[in-house]
């Protein structure tokens, strides 16, 4: 792991949770960057300041109105490359989404230009209230970025969500923002996800049964990987948990279709795993269409297709991965899909598997190319299957300027 050079400042809030700060603390330093530590008041009921202090081998920031600290929350906070809170308490969460200032950590979150990193932790019921998810979500809209919470056995003798995440998984997140390397450094994926919802009344929809897995997973092992991913996401209750992908909720596939293709000339690559309707209802009624007659005739009429309007855009270097979900005629069917949108490679799953497609955990697929080869890959969970296409996004990429 390498954090060479970076500058960090870390933020310690008064959690159980403040005793890993230390081991977090000697990681980032082991992996060569620079730490800063400021910390709440309660924090130091918790965890000593000499302890950090030594660690960091720098001075700790506790209070505003320490021995020349007045001006340093707006010095650290412009000095900083990173700024992550780690334990994030709920109080400070509130305080952050609120843009309080009445300590050193407030005052250099609202003084910090730098990305900022909360790993929340608390107790079960405190991190499931609505008032915390609120402020998260406020919070993630002013640009934190989430680092997600452990489940397991909580200080309070209570299981479940809330954990502060192993300093490991927090010191892995802030090098792959920090320092991404490979075929996806800098890189921008599109990745389409879920259903569409087409209305046909204010209640009702015509649907399907994709639940966006396969998509999510695509976009979570991008993100790993260093690339900057925005997820089109139709109308599903799943999200990522990588803080650093940008999620844009969609319903319909005309809203899936101006999300996507607004965005796809500033992309390197779009992975199309949405599960798209073909057709939508002529007309929305206005008001809930009433029960008469045994018969009800819906007049449909196409919707866009995505993909092949972003074949038609494709410029040289863009490459473009689509799927396919076939009952019968597979490969046929998958290699027409191939050729008529101009995508680069498409996936091929068949129904006829046992434990592919939908709502499933695994998948197996047939990676089919527009250069003729093709790969067949056997059962895996969908996080396996996502890393397999990933791979062949890599291999594409690292050829191209
Ligand atoms: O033609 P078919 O719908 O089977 O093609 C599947 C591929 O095309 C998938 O990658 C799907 O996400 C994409 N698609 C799309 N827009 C549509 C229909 C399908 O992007 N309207």
């Amino acid at each position: 792991m390498s954090l060479q050079g970076k500058k960090i400042l870390l933020g310690i809030t008064g959690s159980i949770a403040a005793y890993k700060s230390a081991m977090l603390v000697r990681l980032l330093v082991k992996a060569g960057a620079e730490v800063r530590v400021v910390m709440t008041r309660a924090a130091t009921d918790f965890i000593s300041p000499l302890t950090l202090s030594t660690l960091s081998r720098h001075e700790v920031y506790t209070h505003v109105h320490d021995e020349g600290a007045w001006h340093s929350h707006v010095e650290l906070g412009l000095w900083a490359d990173a700024l992550l809170v780690a334990p994030a308490t709920a109080h400070t969460l509130a305080r952050m989404a609120q843009g309080l200032c009445d300590d050193m950590l407030t005052a250099v979150y609202l003084s910090a230009r730098c990305p900022v990193w909360v790993a929340p932790a608390m107790d079960l019921d405190m991190w499931q209230h609505p008032a915390t998810q609120r402020n998260l979500r406020t919070l993630q809209a002013d640009g934190v970025r989430i680092i997600p919470v452990g489940e397991g056995e909580l200080a309070s003798g209570l299981h479940g969500p809330g954990r502060m995440a192993e300093p490991e998984a927090i010191a892995a997140f802030l090098e792959a923002a920090l320092t991404p390397q490979g075929p996806f450094a800098g890189r921008t994926v599109l990745v389409t996800a879920g259903p569409t919802h087409e209305p046909l009344d204010p209640v009702r929809f015509l649907g399907n049964r994709s639940t966006g897995k396969m998509g999510i997973a695509l976009a979570e092992e991008l993100a790993r990987r260093g690339a900057r991913v925005q997820l089109i996401l139709g109308p599903t209750p799943l999200r990522p948990t990588h803080p650093d992908i940008e999620v844009v909720p969609v319903r319909t596939a005309e809203e899936m279709h101006a999300a996507t293709v607004e965005r796809f000339a500033q992309a390197d690559a779009a992975i199309l795993a949405a599960a798209v309707a073909d057709y939508r209802p002529a007309t929305v009624a206005s008001e809930k269409i009433k029960k008469q007659g045994d018969e009800l005739q819906l007049r449909l009429v196409r919707t866009p297709d995505i993909a092949a309007t972003l074949g038609k855009r494709k410029k040289p270097g863009q490459v473009l991965v689509g799927f396919a979900l076939e009952t019968e005629n597979e490969r046929t069917n998958a290699l027409g899909k191939l050729r008529r949108k101009n995508l680069d490679f498409i996936v091929l799953n068949s129904l006829r598997d046992a434990g592919a497609g939908f709502a499933h955990d695994t998948n197996k697929v047939t990676i089919l190319s527009a250069d003729g080869t093709e790969k067949p890959f056997p059962l895996k969970s969908k996080r396996e299957v996502a890393a397999d296409i990933v791979d062949e996004l890599a291999h594409r990429l690292a050829r191209r300027p």
